[in-house]
């Protein structure tokens, strides 16, 4: 193994600040009530007042990311709700070593905010710069990627009563980043799974599920295959299993998940995962409710940073022709409310997204309407006017 590869892999395993001993998350959202206070972080973790406005970072993206994200401003415009945004374009600027990396601003101004709501960005393929979203994660220690799939009332697809939430490692595992040509024609990518990431997604999981009244975690794993690896996230599992035991725990092979998610997915309840399985198994997931176009997603960090984003592409082919569907962005953007303890404004905007979608008369073309995506946010915002 060259030493390139060496010293990559002893950066990535570097330990940053334990978080899982002693239960050191530092944000003032609900889902993390049981914050240590002792935990010392110079970051704006403090609750927000319902009426303080913060702001938060907004990172609109490519494709039709502007377009989206002009509908979440203009909804949240409607309801008041209190947050100014700072708006900043991540498209990568050379630095003087020649690479490619996000633009100074966008990471100075998520520092300070530490909360973001990002639109989608274009990823080049096998050449390029590395995959902006990769990077965000990286740079921001975003370690867990929360996914709920809830049934949309009035939104018919073949599975009813899904009430489930994916909970996927984020910085590590099958994209590490760390790949390396050993001759021409061979190549090998490194799957790093540490105790410390391992953990610490564990002890979120665990965490939300209580937070959340969930009953189940499913740990998701291939460690009858990879047994150092998976079998490291699973010990993991059942460690931080053996301290709640008041939430049921349930071990289960990845392709046993998939199985038996699409013959019946009300079995399932809060499933946390290594990095790879979950972005395939959260895809899979918002199928199940309706595709990506309608599901929200967050990127939880350490000392209090998080990203809400749309899980969507940039939709290329569809981009400026006012087509797009922003709900997922909207929800997202709703679950970043709920983050900031901001419920009523939140309650108030989802329940005029999902009135909109289960009325069925203004909807976007992937949801089977004919309406634009400005007429699809006017729509929401009269409801949420009306509802005031
Ligand atoms: N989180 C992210 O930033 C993210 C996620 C996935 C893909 N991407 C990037 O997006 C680009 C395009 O990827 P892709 O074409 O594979 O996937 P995509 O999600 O952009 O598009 C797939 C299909 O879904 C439709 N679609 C997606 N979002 C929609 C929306 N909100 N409303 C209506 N229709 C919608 C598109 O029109 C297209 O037909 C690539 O560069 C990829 O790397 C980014």
């Amino acid at each position: 193994m060259s030493s390139v590869v060496l010293r990559r892999l002893a950066i990535t395993c570097r330990p940053t600040t334990s978080i899982y001993h002693g239960r050191t998350f530092s944000t003032s959202s609900p889902l993390f009530t049981e914050t240590n206070s002792s935990h010392n972080s110079n970051t704006n973790t403090t609750t927000p007042s319902s009426d303080a406005p913060r702001t938060v970072t907004l990172i609109p993206g490519d494709g039709i990311g502007p377009e989206i994200s002009n509908s979440v401003q203009k909804i949240f415009e409607a309801a008041n709700v209190p947050l100014d945004w700072e708006s900043v374009d991540v498209t990568p600027v050379k630095s003087p070593d020649g690479k490619f990396r996000i633009p100074l601003r966008a990471i100075e101004s998520v520092t300070k905010h530490r909360i973001g709501l990002k639109g989608p960005l274009a990823t080049p393929v096998g050449k390029g710069h590395q995959s902006l979203n990769l990077a965000l994660r990286k740079q921001f220690n975003l370690f867990a990627n929360v996914r709920p799939c809830k049934t949309l009332e009035g939104f018919q697809t073949p599975y009813t009563n899904v009430d489930l939430v994916t909970i996927r490692e984020n910085t590590e595992g099958e994209y590490s980043g760390i790949e390396h040509t050993i001759v021409p024609g061979v190549v090998q990518s490194i799957k790093l799974i540490t105790e410390h990431a391992s953990m610490r997604v564990c002890e979120y999981a665990f965490l939300y599920a209580k937070l959340h009244k969930r009953e189940k975690v499913t740990v998701v794993h291939k460690a009858n295959i990879m047994r150092l690896s998976d079998g490291l996230f699973l010990q993991s599992a059942r460690n931080v299993a053996e301290k709640y035991p008041e939430i049921k725990f349930e071990e289960m092979y990845l392709d046993t998940v998939c199985l038996k998610m699409v013959q019946d997915p009300t079995q399932f309840d809060c499933l946390v995962m290594p990095n790879l399985y979950g972005d395939i198994l959260s895809d899979l997931c918002a199928g199940l409710i309706g595709g990506l176009g309608l599901t929200p997603s967050g990127n939880i960090g350490e000392n209090g940073a998080a990203i809400f984003e749309a899980v969507h592409g940039t939709a290329p082919d569809i981009a400026g022709h006012d087509k797009a569907n922003p709900t997922a962005l909207l929800l997202s953007a709703v679950m970043m409310l709920r983050h900031l303890n901001l419920t009523d404004k939140a309650d108030r905007i989802e329940k005029a997204c999902f009135a909109t979608i289960k009325d069925g008369k203004v909807l976007t073309g992937d949801l089977g309407g004919k309406s634009k995506c400005s007429e699809y946010t006017a729509e929401i915002c009269r409801r949420v006017k009306d509802s005031s």
